[in-house]
């Protein structure tokens, strides 16, 4: 999949641009706080129908605007071309239409993958479970219509169940059950493809480590979860929530499910949360958002279209040059920077210079 071209209409600091980009490469410099991550915030947005740190849409409207307006043009594997466009209205809320027919927002997840590697990633390998679940959840999502909905339906059913816990009468009526059978069946099938997916997923995770590193160490990639293996069922799920029951009741929140799911990244059988040193990590991220593009290319037919984020405050000089060429021919490659990263890059390239919401071409090769 590639991104032709884009527009943005008063999204955070861009008040206008519209923009052609290259099939292969393209390079964004500039100091900070001009407007690097907004825009490849836009393009996450246009893909996924979401930003990847907005909390709500109102955040990505331009300070004093109503209205913000995105517009995307991308070209698929067979040279069809789709026309995304998100708007979002401070009165009419937001809007998501592909050739310009209205959709569920959610609609096209999937359609147009996309892999996003900033900085703050570092909190998937280092931080608390819920950014491990986040990321599964989000490469999950884009790779399968059914994980999505069912995630979706676990989400739902599992906010009206705590609200039943935290009412007086809380597990005695028959709406509890209702409500357990129905956490029972989506979060079962939540975690069966969880657990099919680290099975699929660590063993490139272990070929881009080792090749990355250049350690043989052996890296796994662990499910955790409350369930053994064999209660992963609707039927295992309800015997678990009625062991829970009292606890249950006395925490007023369900205390059994994937929500508690985490994901452990091990290296020569050592946690690299806990025991990781800093190069460990950046390779074992460096491996983790290789085996990303790898695995959305094989379960969605399309090549993902690839930002990479200020990856140059985090990798040194040598590491950063390798991590571009491991990029390189996976997918369209967005990459912003401070300085100019681009010397020596041998593909073809654009690079833009960004001031202030503005972008100014710097050279083609
Ligand atoms: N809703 C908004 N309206 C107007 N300006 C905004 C809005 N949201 C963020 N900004 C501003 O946009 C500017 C650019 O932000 P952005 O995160 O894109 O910077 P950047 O170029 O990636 O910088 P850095 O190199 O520090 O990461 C910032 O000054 C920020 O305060
Ligand atoms: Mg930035």
């Amino acid at each position: 999949m590639v991104l032709r071209r884009i527009s943005l209409r008063n999204f955070r600091n861009y008040a206008a641009l519209d923009l052609s980009l290259s099939e292969s490469c393209n390079f964004f410099v500039g100091d900070n706080a001009q407007g690097k991550s907004n825009l490849l915030e836009a393009v996450h947005v246009l893909g996924l129908t979401r930003s990847f740190r907005a909390g709500h849409d109102r955040e990505l409207l331009r300070l004093g605007s109503e209205r913000y307006e995105l517009t995307g043009e991308f070209i698929d594997e067979l040279s069809i071309r789709h026309l995304t466009s998100i708007c979002y209205d401070t009165k009419q809320g937001k809007e998501a239409s592909l050739d310009r027919k209205r959709m569920q927002s959610t609609s096209w997840v999937g359609k147009f993958p996309i892999v996003h590697f900033s900085p703050e990633c570092h909190k998937i390998t280092s931080g608390p479970p819920a950014e491990r679940r986040r990321f599964v959840d989000v490469l999950l999502c884009q790779s399968s219509p059914a994980y999505l909905a069912n995630l979706v339906e676990y989400t739902r059913v599992l906010r009206q169940r705590n609200a039943l816990l935290a009412q007086p009468e809380g597990t005695s009526g028959n709406d509890f059950v209702v409500w357990s059978q129905a956490l029972a069946h989506y979060g079962s099938r939540v975690m069966m493809a969880r657990r099919t997916f680290v099975k699929e997923y660590e063993h490139t995770l272990l070929q881009s480590y080792q090749h990355i590193s250049g350690s043989p160490l052996p890296f796994h990639f662990a499910y955790r979860t409350q369930f053994q293996s064999e209660e992963i069922t609707t039927e295992g799920f309800l015997h678990l929530l009625q062991s829970a029951r009292v606890h249950e009741e006395r925490r007023k929140r369900t205390q059994v499910g994937p929500h508690y799911d985490d994901f452990v990244f091990e290296i020569d059988g050592k946690d690299l949360r806990k025991f990781g040193s800093r190069g460990e990590q950046k390779s074992a991220l460096v491996a983790l958002k290789l085996a990303e593009t790898w695995y959305l290319k094989t379960h969605t037919g399309t090549a993902p279209i690839i930002l990479l984020d200020d990856l140059a405050s985090e990798l040194d000089g040598k590491r950063l040059r390798s991590t571009l060429d491991y990029f390189h021919g996976s997918g369209q490659l967005l990459i912003t920077s401070t300085s100019d990263i681009s010397k020596g890059f041998l593909q073809p390239f654009e690079s833009y210079r960004v001031l202030a919401g503005t972008l100014a071409p710097m050279m083609r090769n």
